[in-house]
């Protein structure tokens, strides 16, 4: 597929097929989202692909946390957000909503719970840095996050990032045997949308770039 039909058909997916991906196409993937950028080369990124029956179990130990806890998705602000951002998150809600409805769900539990048992994707790409790295290197996990997106819609795979587990990260550390220096930063769960759920019917509007870059010239 060309890469602008690629990168402008994408789309996170909150419903997956219970269908396994080949251990030779999550490796092609993998291969090809490692040409990601990165500061002098250093390709920082650490992950652990999670999938089957071992995706399963970590999801019913997250969802046994998730019920004790009951920690969701939140912006994670330092200080209240500017009223644009809460904006496009409620249009995003109030568009998704529906859809979740039509299948019987309500918003929040659909969203939270969905995220934590990865949308019933086959595999989940856990995505760490070593916390010898400063914060800055961050920015080299995300990127690699976005190849790794790509990479996958390449592949014919959908996907969806997922931030929540951050707020387990204890839980998935303990779960995985991952030592404490490791910082999880994403996971990305892949595999083949259902067709027939109406929440894959959803695709987020954008703001154009008016709303945010400066010329300078
Ligand atoms: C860092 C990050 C964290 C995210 N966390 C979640 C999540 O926990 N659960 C979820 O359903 N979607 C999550 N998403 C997906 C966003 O909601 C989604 O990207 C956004 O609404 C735009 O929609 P699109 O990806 O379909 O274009 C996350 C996306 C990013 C980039």
């Amino acid at each position: 597929m060309d890469l602008l039909d690629t990168l402008r058909g994408r789309r996170s997916v909150r419903a997956f097929r219970d269908e396994p991906i080949s251990r030779q196409l999550l490796e092609q993937v993998l291969l090809d989202a490692s040409h990601a950028p990165s500061a002098i080369n250093m390709q920082p990124w650490e992950v652990h692909m999670v999938v089957g029956e071992e995706r399963k179990r970590l999801s019913r130990r997250l969802l046994r946390a998730f019920g004790e806890r009951s920690l969701t998705c939140a912006p994670a602000s330092t200080r209240p957000l500017a009223d644009k951002f809460m904006a496009r998150a409620r249009e995003c809600a109030d568009l998704m909503g529906p859809l979740i409805q039509q299948m019987g769900y309500d918003f929040k539990g659909y969203v939270n719970e969905g995220s934590l048992g990865f949308y019933g994707a086959p595999a989940v790409a856990l995505l760490f840095l070593d916390d010898s790295f400063g914060p800055e290197r961050m920015t080299d996990i995300g990127l690699f996050a976005g190849y790794l997106i790509l990479a996958a819609a390449g592949h014919g795979l959908a996907s969806c990032p997922i931030g929540l587990v951050k707020a387990y990260e204890d839980e998935i550390k303990d779960h995985l045997n991952i030592p404490e220096s490791k910082i999880l930063l994403l996971a990305v769960a892949l595999g083949f949308p259902d067709p027939t759920a109406a929440v894959n019917e959803f695709k987020s509007p954008r703001v154009g770039p008016q709303e945010f870059v400066r010329w300078v010239d």
